[in-house]
């Protein structure tokens, strides 16, 4: 595919694999930030040349990673074309159930576990991969929902969260009385 790597780092010697991406993708591709040789992302620049239909990962501090999705919509990307990957872990809430409908089970999802931990537990195969919001390999099929959906990932637009009909079992949480999903 055709790439630029962007990357900021404290120190050059706190740099991890900086060397090795230049080495083996070139310079023209891999583009080194040292903040302590005064150098930034030069955001806005970058956002206003790309393009159209680039796409855009970050990933890095939750500062950073909020400030370069704003900069992405205030320069007018479409929000499907930016994405952001944290490394989230899955809240506490309060206890629910779920029923499955392709499976025929009904699961407990206690207070510090994800729905993906429980259905897990419950025999049921559900796919995943980073665990964490923001792959997107969990997505679920919301069936009915009476009550309130807690999307807690970075990986659904705002639109599909209002639309209540997916949600990533990984990190989100339900509170209300019945939650089935296509699984
Ligand atoms: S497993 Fe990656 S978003 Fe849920």
């Amino acid at each position: 595919a055709n790439f630029e790597l962007h990357y900021a780092i404290r120190t050059r010697d706190r740099g991890a694999y900086w060397q090795q991406l230049v080495e083996r993708y070139g310079g023209h591709r891999i583009k080194i930030y040292c903040d302590a040789e005064g150098d930034a992302i030069p955001l806005a620049r970058l956002l206003g040349t790309q393009p159209l239909g680039t796409h855009l990962y970050v990933c890095g501090p939750s500062g950073m990673i909020d400030g370069v999705l704003k900069a992405g919509l205030n320069a007018g990307w479409p929000e499907q074309n930016l994405h952001s990957e944290r490394f989230l872990s899955s809240l506490p809430g309060k206890p629910f159930a779920i029923e499955l409908l392709r499976s025929g089970k009904t699961v407990k999802v206690g207070h510090h576990e994800s729905m993906l931990e429980a259905i897990e537990a419950a025999g049921v195969d559900a796919p995943f991969l980073c665990r964490g919001g923001a792959c997107g390999q969990c997505e679920t099929g919301v069936v009915t929902c009476d009550g309130k959906l807690l999307h807690h990932d970075v990986y659904l637009t705002s639109e599909e969260k209002a639309s209540g009909r997916k949600v990533m079992i990984c990190v989100s949480r339900f509170e209300g009385n019945t939650l089935h999903l296509d699984l």
